[in-house]
């Protein structure tokens, strides 16, 4: 079994009874606890643990190296989560970016209208024609910014990072050599009052998104997005997604959001079924104009060349961190015998997976656990390093797979005289001798 699988139909079906044994390997192994535990928990938030830490990290590095550091188009930023109503104003987030809500009378839940099976029955009592009239609800999270309670304090806690991008477009072009086409990209916090969250981390009020606006004269715009959708799926696959559990699909006219000609969502056959992972939407020019409009600053391109002036499309990658690195982790999960045990593996791409090897001396001996440690200290100049001298060498094998370590090095009573450490692959579980002073070029060669 690995994540979802394919039938003999070669349809690929969802697994439901791998949701519960993914996230009981990710509370059980330090990946993700239930935040403020101790006091009951608090309403679907989560906190991201020693391991948990490591991995939605390298899913943001593994973004970031592709999206930023091996692209000449595409720079950085990092706006602030604070924003004040003009922002949301100007996006049409306060106006727009609602839900409708329903309550029963019957027995007081509240429900999303858009995500009732029938909207006339309550899924909770089963009560019919029970409902309040809809009201829409705003998803955003107010707040206030400074002492004073009045309507100039009011503050939104960003519902997306790509409003950054937009309203910093004129100092990006003013300050760097960037032109279009080129892109801005950024990776952090959000925040949405979702009626529903659930599903573990993948609807949360607080999450983390990974968006890059892509500016491109507006003749080119279908081109770079197609482009971009092809990218982005790709992306996925080289991070060891397989390619049965992961589509591209192009949302019907009536999604479209009346300012987008074009939306694609990259989505992943997780244990309830395909969802979203990432949408890429061709924006035209809706955000810049609204903002100029909005703030009164020119916010378009000079092309001195052609002497034109023209506001740039915008195509749109955005993904959310949190949500991919469960779909990792989903993607990743396996189980097998081996000598008539099962052994849990997460098969994880080298540059997702929280340790990259760990360290395993076969007893604790001084001897044999100071060099172990000095070479565990040599590897984690170049690589995330575990050490473990606990337990049978057996069931820290075991451990190390259910965190998706690549490598395990074992160092032995021979290691003293033949200065070399056994090396064991994760995946195929073999074993290779190798030389103490090959072991970084080793481990460098296999996880360039
Ligand atoms: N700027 C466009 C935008 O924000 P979106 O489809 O609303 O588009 C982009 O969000 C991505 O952010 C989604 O594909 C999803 O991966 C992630 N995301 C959105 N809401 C989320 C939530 N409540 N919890 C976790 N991830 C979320």
């Amino acid at each position: 079994m690995s994540g979802s699988s394919e039938s003999a139909s070669t349809e690929p079906v969802a697994h439901p009874e791998l949701f519960d044994k993914v996230v009981n390997l990710t509370k059980r192994r330090g990946f993700v606890y239930p935040s403020a535990e101790i006091y009951g928990g608090f309403r679907s938030t989560y906190d991201y643990g020693p391991i948990g830490v490591l991995l939605l990290r390298n899913v943001k590095d593994a973004w970031w190296r592709s999206m930023v550091q091996l692209r000449e188009d595409v720079v950085g930023l990092d706006a602030s989560i604070l924003s004040p109503p003009q922002v949301w104003e100007a996006s049409g987030h306060l106006a727009n970016f609602t839900d409708p809500l329903v309550d029963c009378t019957n027995c007081n839940t509240r429900w999303r209208l858009d995500k009732l099976e029938d909207p006339e029955v309550c899924p909770n009592c089963g009560a019919r024609g029970k409902f309040t009239e809809p009201r829409q609800f705003n998803l955003m999270f107010k707040t206030q910014a400074g002492p004073v309670e009045d309507a100039a304090a009011i503050a939104y806690l960003r519902p997306e990072t790509a409003q950054g991008m937009f309203i910093n477009f004129k100092n990006v072009i003013d300050t760097t050599r960037v032109r279009p086409p080129f892109g801005i990209a950024q990776v952090g916090k959000s925040f949405r009052n979702e009626i529903t969250p659930g599903n573990f981390v993948f609807r949360t009020r607080e999450f983390e998104q990974m968006e890059m606006e892509f500016f491109v004269p507006p003749d080119d715009a279908q081109q770079w997005y197609e482009y971009w959708c092809k990218e982005r799926y790709q992306w996925y696959l080289d991070h060891g997604m397989p390619e049965q559990l992961l589509r591209l699909r192009p949302h019907d006219d009536d999604e479209l959001s009346h300012y987008s000609s074009g939306t694609s969502d990259v989505e992943f056959l997780f244990p309830w079924g395909w969802d979203e992972l990432e949408g890429i939407a061709n924006r035209g020019n809706y955000d810049l104009t609204q903002h100029a409009n909005h703030s009164g600053e020119k916010l378009e391109w000079y092309d001195q060349a052609a002497n034109e002036r023209w506001i740039p499309h915008v195509i749109e990658p955005a993904a959310g961190a949190t949500r991919t690195a469960m779909a990792f982790l989903m993607a990743a999960y396996d189980e097998e015998e081996v000598k008539g045990e099962t052994r849990v593996v997460l098969r994880l791409h080298h540059r997702i997976a929280p340790y990259k090897v760990a360290v395993l001396p076969l007893s604790k001996k001084v001897e044999l656990s100071d060099p172990a440690r000095a070479l565990a200290q040599q590897l984690r100049g170049s690589f995330m390093t575990d050490y473990d001298e606990t337990q049978s060498i057996g069931r820290r094998y075991r451990r190390q797979d259910e965190l998706g370590t690549p490598y395990c090095i074992t160092f032995d009573f021979d290691s003293l005289e033949d200065h070399a450490v056994t090396v064991r692959e994760r995946d195929s579980m073999e074993q290779e001798r190798i030389a103490i002073a090959e072991v970084e070029a080793y481990l460098r060669e296999r996880m360039a």
